[in-house]
């Protein structure tokens, strides 16, 4: 099975080239260097990433059938789809491809990007295969490693062109959870190497709810890791945020515009919410106990509680028994 799966890698490794290769020397990919060079990106970014272009017309496969490469090794290897007849055709047409590699730097898979604008699959990915499951992989991990290592530190985003977006403006410790669906496995390798976690996820409602619910799973998985949450504004995500007010002002919200998951949670869980209405309140209540809950520092939750106190004017009492509950059934 390991020397199967090393063909694998070899298979995934030359595709990447060629990819790379249509990207930026072919006329063919023109239109996709461009746009990647007006979302800001330079050539340096370009070969780091190992950016690339699916072309409209046959690749891989003329080039790997040409090579006598293997029937069933092409099959398994999901570069292709299998037609009705059994014969294959590349998966991946006239779209912007993201390299998926592993923690060990291996490529594993890609991710094509739509160029167009209103295309309802913005995004198509390598399926799972043997050597690749996305919910165990983090974009960039491999690079970002020693980053975070370095820094006690790893920046969470949703999304490539976010990781991409900070490495290039020196925030080179950031990683993708590729969606919004922070995984168990993902948390686990995440509190393998670092400290603590600053949560970048978009700024749109499905961001804010993927905070809220990463939150949630790393105070579970990961109780010793540190959380912070990234406030990005007008419920822009953090490439948008880069282009919008450049790189200075985007390096800035990494230290300037961090909420404790407490903080985050008590604005998040307000917005739609009538807190007037006196279930409402209590449902609102309950909600951020729980997050308060998740922390491991007795001090910390003791500060946090203050301020439910003082925004609610309620008994600290019957506040702290019913935190104290909860830590309980979270043990
Ligand atoms: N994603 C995915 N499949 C999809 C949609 C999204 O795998 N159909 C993953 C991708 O890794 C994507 C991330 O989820 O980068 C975040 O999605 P989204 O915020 O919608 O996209 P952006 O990363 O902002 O993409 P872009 O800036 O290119 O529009
Ligand atoms: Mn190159
Ligand atoms: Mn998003
Ligand atoms: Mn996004
Ligand atoms: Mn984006």
């Amino acid at each position: 099975v390991t020397s199967e799966n090393g063909q694998l890698y070899e298979l995934y490794t030359e595709a990447a080239k060629l990819y790379h290769h249509m990207l930026v020397n072919t006329a063919q990919g023109e239109p996709s260097l461009e746009y990647l060079q007006k979302r800001g990106l330079d050539e340096q970014t370009i070969d780091l990433f190992a950016l690339g272009y699916a072309p409209k017309t046959p690749l891989l496969l003329p080039y790997f059938q040409e090579k006598g490469t293997d029937y069933q090794l092409l099959r398994q290897s999901e570069l292709f789809i299998v037609n009705d007849d059994g014969t294959l055709r590349d998966r991946f047409v006239n779209r912007v491809l993201f390299t998926i590699r592993n923690a060990q730097g291996q490529v594993i898979a890609f991710s094509g990007r739509s160029l167009e604008p209103n295309e309802q699959a913005k995004y198509i990915n390598s399926p799972e295969s043997k050597i690749f499951n996305k919910s165990k992989e983090l974009f960039n991990f491999d690079l970002a490693r020693q980053h975070i290592r370095r820094a006690k530190t790893v920046i969470l985003f949703e999304g490539f062109m976010d990781v991409i977006a900070a490495y290039s403006s020196g925030l080179q410790n950031g990683v993708a959870s590729m969606g919004t669906s922070l995984t168990q496995d993902q948390v686990r390798l995440l509190d393998r190497v670092t400290d603590k976690v600053l949560i970048a996820y978009d700024g749109d409602n499905p961001g804010q709810e993927a905070t809220k619910r990463a939150i949630s799973l790393l105070g579970q998985y990961a109780p010793n890791i540190q959380v912070q949450v990234v406030h990005l504004p007008e419920g822009l995500d953090p490439d948008e945020y880069l282009r919008k007010y450049g790189a200075d002002e985007f390096v800035n919200v990494f230290s300037h515009a961090l909420e404790s998951p407490v903080t985050f949670a008590m604005r998040y869980l307000k917005k739609n919410r009538n807190l007037a209405n006196e279930s409402e309140k209590l449902a609102y209540i309950d909600d951020v106990l729980a997050v308060i809950a998740t922390g491991q520092n007795p001090v910390e939750r003791d500060l946090q509680l203050n301020q439910l106190v003082a925004e609610f004017g309620i008994s600290r009492e019957s506040l702290q028994g019913q935190l104290q509950q909860l830590i309980l059934t979270n043990r």
